[in-house]
């Protein structure tokens, strides 16, 4: 069956960035001049999803807003001539996919949010998209775990090898073998163990494509660490009735779900962008060179 369904968890707080998220969605906070959101829905349309379900919660209007026409604004970008905003503020609502959106009553963990999606979903294989991680490769990430869904019709999810003493951050597999090269049979997932405690350095990043049962096993799920619904336990369980691998991801994973990960994909991609490439990379020079002249005076 073709993968066609997304699911988007947005309902969290936000609290790594009070207070700038106090009334603004943490979801709208913009790389240079887009918000994150906007570039997990464009990574989804790249991989051929054609709807997709937003999970929100209270304060998270402006996610809807953002997505919605803004005619006043259109309006007013005609009149004064500015073409290329206009096309670039109508450009995303065309972007070519269905947005749903539901809400999600309290924060009770990711389990308890992609449980929200279960109707929406039916009875379809779907992929779960986090929008903490931006990814970058030739093939947008959601694309690979189709591609490999649509050989093995099983669920897979994106891996990737960090730090040690990073791996309580995150769900963590424990390998069984490599069936094909990136492909690895699991067995068993865990959320965030202790780092003493972690079979591997191989962390769950930020995208699942989920068989419709892990709906059945969500049902009844019970909350595990931070006394939340998690989704990764969801999925240990599923591991044992079905296969669910593991795919590993060797393009670049930006995290922009914390201060300096936001700030570092900021300036990398401000270094890319068109309009203020030139002067940014003048402006980290010549403040590489203040550092430089203010570490000399200290010594
Ligand atoms: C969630 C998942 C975790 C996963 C991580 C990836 O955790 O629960 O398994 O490794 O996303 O970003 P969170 O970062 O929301 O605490």
């Amino acid at each position: 069956m073709k993968v066609r369904k997304a699911v988007i968890p947005a309902a969290g707080l936000g609290t790594r960035f009070l207070p700038a998220t106090k009334a603004l969605p943490k979801e709208m906070l913009p790389i240079v001049d887009k918000p994150t959101i906007q570039f997990i829905v464009e990574e989804a349309k790249k991989s051929g999803i054609e709807d997709i379900l937003i999970v929100i919660g209270k304060n998270k209007r402006p996610i809807e807003d953002h997505f919605d026409s803004n005619p006043e604004l259109e309006q007013d970008l005609k009149e004064k001539g500015k073409n290329d905003l206009l096309k670039l503020t109508q450009s995303i609502t065309h972007l070519g996919v269905n947005l749903y959106y539901t809400r999600q009553p309290h924060p009770a963990g990711l389990g308890d949010a992609i449980f929200r999606a279960r109707s929406f979903v039916g009875d379809e294989p779907f992929v779960v998209m986090l929008g903490d991680d931006l990814m970058d490769d030739k093939v947008p990430l959601t694309k690979q775990l189709i591609e490999r869904y649509n050989k093995t019709h099983a669920s897979t999810i994106a891996v990737m090898q960090v730090p040690h003493k990073e791996v309580s951050k995150y769900g963590v597999i424990e390998p069984e073998n490599e069936i094909m090269p990136g492909l690895i049979n699991v067995k068993s997932f865990v959320e965030k163990p202790d780092i003493d405690k972690a079979p591997s350095d191989y962390a769950i990043i930020g995208r699942y494509l989920l068989t419709p049962e892990i709906f059945d096993i969500l049902a009844h799920q019970k909350p595990g660490r931070g006394g939340e619904i998690q989704l990764t336990d969801a999925i240990d369980t599923m591991n044992k009735t079905q296969r669910v691998f593991a795919h590993v991801f060797k393009g670049e994973r930006h995290d922009v779900g914390n201060k300096e990960g936001y700030l570092e994909t900021s300036i990398e991609y401000g270094l890319k962008h068109p309009e203020i490439k030139e002067q940014l990379r003048a402006y980290i020079q010549r403040l590489d060179k203040k550092f430089e002249a203010e570490d000399k005076a200290k010594k």
